[in-house]
């Protein structure tokens, strides 16, 4: 077969969503940044990630921030760059599976509010868990990307994912993204997997890494000859360690052949320019530990995701037990095994590593286990390419066995929204503040209270200079 024709690669930018979540758990303000949006909509770039995956419970929980409001900002100053959003397909940016009204609506409320392209995953690579967001944001004239949860175990062979390949497409999906969030694909492997799904599908293929390893600009480059179409890159200042490898340098490397995305570098140095100063804030607060920064063989050898590391690191220090670290890590594995052996990705990471932890810390393993767990041999999260452990099953289950579901989870759920929305209705003052209760019941309603107050201290800035409190 001749060489086919190159063209020029196509650039996601992430450092308004991965990239900050990655490094400095997703603590960027909308504040910080409104200021820059201009430049960066005059880069070129194929998309903008800056919604979804954990911003929009960092913004409520931490922040104190609207996430619908932060949406409608940024949609605002974007006027020609595409924005995209991360949704955890049937447990939609939370972290149970939720019925289909309420995923529906958050699709339809996403798209209305600013989202042009949503990328779904499941966490079991189950893609019944898919189908409704798919559909939702077809029905919505969205972009629906579906991704591939990349991991390493016998069951994922190049046929496992080519498989997976045809069937995103036969559920009407209008892209396919490669998502490798613990940074596993090599070089070569990519060749190897983008070569397979770009003769398995029509659909333009995405990548997704991670620099975590080490390999991650190496893995692009082979990818983006392998024929990938898109690549995600975050600006250099939020840029390697567990985020992604460097906008400018991925662009840098393509210049002057046919995939050269024509970015101009002048241009990126002034965005570069803008966000430096927030990383040696962070450096400096330590929100931004330099150990994210390295290079971790360790998620080779364990296949952890960077996230879930710095989890499972809090999780110790609560309990006085970092000197356990090694021991949880070298239980990751065993659990996931367990478990049907399913990629780590939230919410299967946090299920895996909090077991983990569990089992190290008691002594025993399985003495205690956690509702998730539970729930995940219930089958409630959907099917893993693996079966489970029997005698994890007996033991954690025992009677309760009987329970286990083999369909969908969410055929079995009822409508919720109306419930929901019974549930908050003195809080609402949008429609969207609906989905951030369904999501986040007790952070959405602390931030309810909060916004109420602040509310309540601007009426009355305002009754009291109306009563001559303040010179006019
Ligand atoms: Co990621």
């Amino acid at each position: 077969m001749a060489e086919q024709k190159r063209k020029p690669v196509k650039i996601t930018e992430t450092i308004l969503r991965d990239a900050h979540q990655s490094l400095i758990a997703t603590r960027m303000t909308t504040e910080q940044m409104l200021p820059i949006i201009d430049k960066m909509d005059k880069v070129g770039y194929n998309a903008v990630e800056c919604w979804g995956g954990a911003t929009f419970d960092a913004s409520l929980r931490f922040l104190k921030e609207d996430p619908w409001e932060r949406l409608r900002k940024l949609k605002d100053g974007f006027k020609n760059t595409k924005l995209q959003m991360l949704f955890r397909g049937q447990n939609i940016l939370g972290y149970r599976p939720y019925a289909d009204d309420v995923v529906e609506y958050f699709v339809q409320k996403s798209i209305a509010n600013g989202i042009d392209i949503i990328r779904i995953f499941d966490c079991l690579n189950d893609l019944r868990n898919l189908q409704t967001a798919v559909t939702a944001t077809n029905k919505e004239k969205g972009h629906a990307q579906v991704a591939l949860s990349y991991t390493l175990g016998d069951a994922y062979t190049l046929a496992y994912w080519t498989d997976m390949a045809k069937k995103i497409e036969e559920m009407g999906a209008n892209s396919i993204c490669i998502k490798d969030m613990a940074g596993l694909l090599t070089p070569y492997k990519a060749e190897e997997l983008v070569k397979s799904l770009k003769s398995a599908t029509s659909l333009p293929i995405e990548l997704h890494t991670h620099y975590t390893s080490g390999v991650a600009s190496m893995t692009y480059l082979k990818a983006v000859e392998a024929g990938c179409d898109i690549i995600d890159t975050a600006m250099s200042p939020f840029a390697l360690g567990t985020s992604q490898p460097a906008t400018e340098v991925m662009a840098e490397a393509f210049r002057g052949t046919e995939m050269d995305p024509g970015f101009d570098q002048m241009l990126l140095k002034e965005i570069a320019d803008y966000f430096r100063p927030m990383r040696e804030e962070a450096l400096k607060s330590g929100l931004l530990n330099p150990k994210v920064l390295g290079v971790d063989i360790q998620t080779l050898l364990y296949q952890v995701p960077g996230g879930m590391l710095s989890n499972m690191v809090s999780q110790l220090k609560e309990q006085n037990a970092e000197d356990k670290y090694m021991d949880v890590l070298e239980e990751i594995p065993r659990v996931r095994k367990d478990l049907g052996e399913p990629p780590l990705v939230t919410p299967s990471s946090q299920i895996v590593g909090t077991q983990a932890v569990f089992n190290v810390l008691m002594g025993e393993r399985y003495k205690v286990a956690t509702k998730e767990t539970k729930d995940v041999l219930l089958g409630k999260y959907g099917q893993t390419v693996k079966p489970f452990n029997p005698e994890i099953i007996d033991k954690v289950l025992g009677d309760e066995k009987k329970n286990a579901i083999t369909c969908r989870y969410a055929d079995l759920l009822e409508p919720e929204l109306h419930k929901i929305e019974a549930e908050m209705k003195q809080w609402k003052q949008q429609d969207e503040d609906v989905l951030s209760y369904a999501l986040f019941p007790q952070v959405a309603t602390e931030f309810f209270k909060y916004r109420e107050a602040q509310q309540t201290k601007v009426d009355a800035t305002v009754a009291d200079t109306k009563n001559g409190a303040y010179p006019v």
